[in-house]
C-alpha cells in the first residue's frame, strides 16, 4: 500500500500532509511513503529525513499519483480554487484522497471530483467525537490559527500586552476580545493569557461560557438568546438578520474598550455573520487591531479586505486569508498526526477497509464510485439522495 505525498501547490502553501516523524507507524501498518520532492522544504522537513524514514523521493507529480494507493495532501480541489483542478486528470478510480476538501463549498467543484472515481474523504467532516479527536485536523488548525492570530494582534499593536509596574511609571495590560470562542477562539484566549493581556470572549453557544472561564477569561454576556444555538454536532446554527443586527448593537461597547479584537465566528457552509461594522471600528483607540480569522468566509467585520491587511479609521484590520499555513512546521505536525491516527482506521490488513458502520468512514466519506455519497453534503446541496449513500 503506497500513500503519495504530492507537494502542495496552493499558492504560498507551506504545509506538507506527513511529516518525517509519522513514516514509521505508518509503515508498521504497511504503508509506505512516496514524496514529491521538496514537498515539505517550507515545513522545515527536507526530503532528507523523509528518505531516511524509508519514504521514496521522486521529482515527478505525475509518479506520485499514479502510483499511490492513497493521496495525502493539505489542499485538495476544492480548498485549493487556485490550482487544485491540476490534480483531478490526475486521480483515478479508486484511488483515495485525503485532505481538505470544502465539503460545503461548490457541488459543482465536488461532482468534478467524484467523477475521477476517486474515493475522497474530507477531513472537515470528521466528527467531533473524543473517538475522532486525533483525527481532527479542523481543530489543529483552528489551535494554530487562533495562536497565530494573538501573536499577530500583538506584533501590530502600539502597546505591550503585560502589565508592567517599572521605574518608568506603570503601564497598564493590553486588553484582548475574541468573538466566537470555538477551538481557535479558546487558543487565542489561553495565548493572550500567557502573554499577560487580560482576555474576555463572547460566543453565542451557552455552552462556550464554562470553556472561556477555565482558561481564565472573562465571558462577555449578551441580554440576547440564540435561537437553537447549536446543532447536534456542537456547531453554532446559522441566526435571522435581525439577531445579528442585536449582536452588534450589544457588542459595540466591548470591542470600543478592547485594544485587539479577534474574531472568529462562523457557521459551516454560511457566509460569517458581520459582527463588527465600521461605526464600531470607529469607537475603537487608534492603533487598536483586529484580526479577522473569519475573512476566508467573508469575515466577521464590515471593513475586513480578504487576504489584506488594511488600516481604517486608525484601526489595523488583519484580513490575512491560510494563517495555519504560516505556522508551517507544527501545522504539517498536527495535520500529519490527524491523517495517520484516519489512515490507520481506514487501513485493516494492508487494505482500503471502508466500514460503513463506523461513523469516522461514513461521515468523511465524500465521493465513492463516481458520485457524492455523503448523506450530509447531498442534504446541505438539496440533491437526493445518492444511489450508494454513504
Ligand atoms: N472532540 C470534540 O469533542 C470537539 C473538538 C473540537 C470542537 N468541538 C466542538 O465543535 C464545535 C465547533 O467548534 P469549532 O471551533 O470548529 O467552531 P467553528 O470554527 O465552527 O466556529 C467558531 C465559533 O464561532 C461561534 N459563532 C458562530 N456564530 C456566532 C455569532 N453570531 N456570535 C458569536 N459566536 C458565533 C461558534 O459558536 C463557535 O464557537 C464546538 O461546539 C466545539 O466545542 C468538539
Amino acid at each position: 500500500m503506497i500513500v503519495g505525498v504530492p507537494r502542495e501547490s496552493y499558492p504560498g502553501e507551506r504545509r506538507v500532509a506527513l511529516v518525517p516523524g509519522v513514516l514509521p507507524s505508518l509503515g508498521k501498518a504497511g504503508m509506505q511513503v512516496m514524496v514529491e520532492a521538496g514537498a515539505g522544504n517550507s515545513a522545515g522537513y527536507p526530503d532528507s529525513e523523509y528518505s531516511e524514514k524509508g519514504a521514496q523521493v521522486t521529482a515527478s507529480r505525475a509518479e506520485i499519483f499514479s502510483n499511490a494507493d492513497i493521496i495525502a495532501q493539505v489542499l485538495c480541489h476544492g480548498s485549493n480554487d487556485k490550482t487544485g483542478q491540476a490534480d483531478l486528470p490526475l486521480l483515478r478510480n479508486g484511488q483515495v484522497l485525503v485532505g481538505f476538501l470544502r465539503p460545503l463549498g461548490a457541488a459543482a467543484t465536488l461532482e468534478e471530483i467524484a467523477r475521477t472515481g476517486a474515493t475522497a474523504f474530507s477531513v472537515e467532516l470528521m466528527p467531533r467525537t473524543t473517538r475522532a479527536q486525533s483525527m481532527d485536523a479542523l481543530s489543529s488548525m483552528a489551535t494554530i490559527c487562533g495562536y497565530k492570530a494573538v501573536v499577530m494582534g500583538a506584533n501590530t499593536l502600539p502597546r505591550i500586552f503585560p502589565m508592567l509596574t517599572t521605574a518608568a511609571g506603570t503601564i497598564t495590560p493590553g486588553r484582548v476580545l475574541i468573538i466566537g470562542a470555538g477551538v481557535a477562539g479558546l487558543q487565542a484566549i489561553a495565548t493572550a493569557r500567557r502573554l499577560g493581556a487580560v482576555a474576555s470572549a463572547y460566543d453565542m453557544r451557552p455552552a462556550a461560557k464554562e470553556q472561556v472561564q477555565s482558561l481564565g477569561g472573562r465571558f462577555v454576556e449578551l441580554p440576547i438568546e440564540a435561537k437553537d444555538a447549536q446543532d447536534a454536532r456542537g456547531y453554532a446554527t446559522a441566526q435571522g438578520e435581525e439577531f445579528y443586527r442585536k449582536q452588534r448593537e450589544l457588542l459595540g461597547d466591548a470591542v470600543a474598550t478592547n485594544d485587539v479584537v479577534i474574531t472568529a465566528a462562523v457557521v459551516p457552509g454560511k457566509k460569517s455573520p458581520v459582527l463588527v461594522t465600521a461605526e464600531m471600528v470607529a469607537r475603537m483607540a487608534p492603533g487598536s487591531v483586529i484580526v479577522d480569522l473569519a475573512a476566508e468566509r467573508g469575515g466577521n467585520c464590515e471593513l475586513t479586505r480578504g487576504g489584506e491587511t488594511v488600516v481604517e479609521r486608525g484601526v489595523t484590520i488583519i484580513g490575512e486569508f491560510n494563517v495555519a499555513s504560516s505556522v508551517p512546521y507544527h501545522a504539517s505536525q498536527m495535520y500529519a498526526k490527524n491523517v495517520t491516527s484516519f489512515l490507520l482506521n481506514l487501513v485493516k490488513d494492508g487494505k482500503v477497509q471502508i466500514n460503513e458502520a463506523d461513523e469516522i468512514h461514513r461521515e468523511t466519506l465524500l465521493t465513492h464510485d463516481g458520485e457524492i455519497v455523503n448523506v450530509r453534503v447531498r442534504e446541505f446541496f438539496g440533491m437526493p439522495a445518492a444511489a450508494k449513500e454513504a
